[in-house]
């Protein structure tokens, strides 16, 4: 067996994966969020730490397995957070996490002293979420905790420190931290003196799939694994997702729905030019890369929906109706900019918006139009990887969005590409087991790997009539955006 640790933003989930690729048993612990003020989102590292800790606990009891039994163990971590580690390796305070939106000006103060470099280096422009305005926010506003940092770590590096006593950062994670040259996977040392930052203040860097050491006495004890068990770096949550759904080679697409939406496809070298309107990170597969477009509000925008109108109804029942109604939901169209946007937009003001209300709609005209609008959103993204001169034809579908049958056809339907589910679908948390596997020897690679774990269910495929219907219709959504822009400001 091995173990796969999904440390997310609201809960640490592990899964206990034999050597067919069935999981054998799960658990999960959840932890708090702190808002502090607007615009803030933090955690304490300690609380993932014990969540972890109990978690693990509870998997290796319920499952029966004998510890020895368990081979190695591996990681997917939310992105970006950054956790201040002191000399003695304590965080000098609070996790400032990925979705926290206080480091706008520090994201201007790097594009000023970057300039064309910041794209041609870390291959991503500067965004509030990632980890290098936060240093340099810190910096700024809270000088007395910045001078006992002597280096930082992502979230699920520091869970690892706690259980293994090593410090490491895997590549896919340092992608997102604006300091890392993507393309020669090192630190890169012009970003790093363009902000007075010793190389000593960067862990150093591993392969998602790297061997690290294995438990310590402590973690050993705490969770009744073995001190053997085998510990492998582990990646960002995006990666470990692409993994466990077998996007490992040229022509596979992700579309991933959950509260907030991703697409990303996989790139096989850094020679691809996007121009920084999605991401570019590198892969948990050696010397792979993926691009990736982000759609902040889109099961979100769902739940809000359902939960403002239809609160204590299930998904089901209230999605009923909603095949019946033709594509374009009779002239209702929505934008799920609840929260903001990301991709294409890269802009926090933006607001959400229903245009075309006519005395005919029905509520399930609005379900069908919030499902389409957060579809439309995630297809900017495919539409710009296909400018760029990327094929996108096979997309496999994961999150709440693969759970509905309606959606998967829309997604074929709007994307213009073959969309394709998985049995048993596990998210991240596969994607760290199967790193763990792959290193424990099992498989020669994680290719391999996925040709025994990740197992395709259905296929849906466009239909020529609805997907012109679409394509028409995206025309005015993508208006939307200009038209709303500054209304609601
Ligand atoms: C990616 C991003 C989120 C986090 C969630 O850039 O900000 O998807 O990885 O953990």
């Amino acid at each position: 067996y091995v173990i796969g640790v999904d440390l997310g933003t609201s809960a640490v989930k592990t899964l206990l994966v034999a050597q067919d690729g069935t999981v054998k048993a799960e658990a999960t612990r959840e932890y708090p969020l702190y808002h502090e003020k607007s615009g803030w989102s933090e955690q304490e590292p300690e609380d993932w730490v014990a969540a972890t800790l109990e978690s693990l606990k509870e998997l290796a009891a319920q499952s029966g397995v004998s510890p020895e039994d368990i081979e190695g163990l591996s990681f997917s971590g939310q992105m970006h957070g950054l956790v201040l580690l002191d000399q003695n390796n304590a965080p000098v305070r609070r996790a400032i996490l990925w979705n926290d939106t206080r480091t706008t000006e520090q994201c201007r103060e790097i594009e000023r002293t970057l300039g064309d470099k910041l794209l041609s280096i870390t291959r991503n422009p500067a965004l509030e979420g990632f980890t290098l305005p936060k240093i340099l926010w810190v910096r700024q506003h809270e000088p007395q905790s910045f001078a006992k940092a002597s280096r930082f770590v992502l979230p699920k590096d520091y869970v690892r420190y706690r259980l293994t006593g090593e410090i490491h950062m895997d590549l896919s994670d340092a992608a997102g931290t604006l300091m890392l040259d993507v393309a020669n996977k090192r630190w890169s040392p012009e970003v790093l003196s363009a902000f007075g930052l010793a190389a000593a203040f960067c862990p150093p860097l591993v392969e998602a799939g790297g061997f690290v050491g294995t438990l310590n006495a402590a973690s050993a004890e705490a969770t009744g694994l073995a001190p053997a068990t085998r510990v492998f770096a582990g990646g960002a949550d995006n990666a470990c997702g692409a993994i466990g759904a077998g996007i490992l080679k040229p022509g596979l697409t992700l579309c991933s729905i959950g509260t907030s939406g991703v697409v990303l496809t996989y790139e096989a070298d850094a020679s691809a030019d996007y121009a920084g309107k999605v991401h570019f990170f590198n892969h948990g597969k050696e010397n792979a890369f993926y691009a990736m477009g982000v759609t902040l509000a889109a099961g979100y925008s769902l739940s809000w929906f359902r939960n403002t109108f239809a609160k204590g109804e299930s998904f089901d029942s209230f999605l009923a109706g909603v095949g019946d109604i033709a594509p374009g939901s009779e002239g209702l169209l929505f934008t799920p900019y609840l929260v903001g946007e990301r991709t294409p937009h890269a802009d926090a003001n933006i607001r959400g918006s229903f245009i075309g209300m006519d005395g005919s709609h029905t509520r399930a005209h609005f379900a069908r139009a919030v499902m389409e609008g957060i579809t439309f959103s995630l297809h900017e993204s495919v539409d710009i990887f296909r400018q760029a001169g990327k094929t996108v034809d096979t997309i496999v579908s994961i999150g709440g969005g693969a759970k509905n049958p309606v959606w998967l056809q829309m997604q074929a339907d709007i994307f213009g590409a073959e969309v394709v589910a998985l049995e048993n679908e596990q998210g991240p948390g596969l994607g760290a087991a199967m790193l763990a596997a792959t290193g424990c020897g099992w498989f020669p690679s994680l290719d391999a790997c996925a040709d025994t774990f990740v197992k395709r269910s259905r296929s849906y495929r466009p239909d020529p009539a609805r997907s012109a219907r679409y394509a028409e219709l995206f025309g005015v959504y993508k208006q939307v955006y200009a038209q709303t822009k500054g209304l609601n400001e």
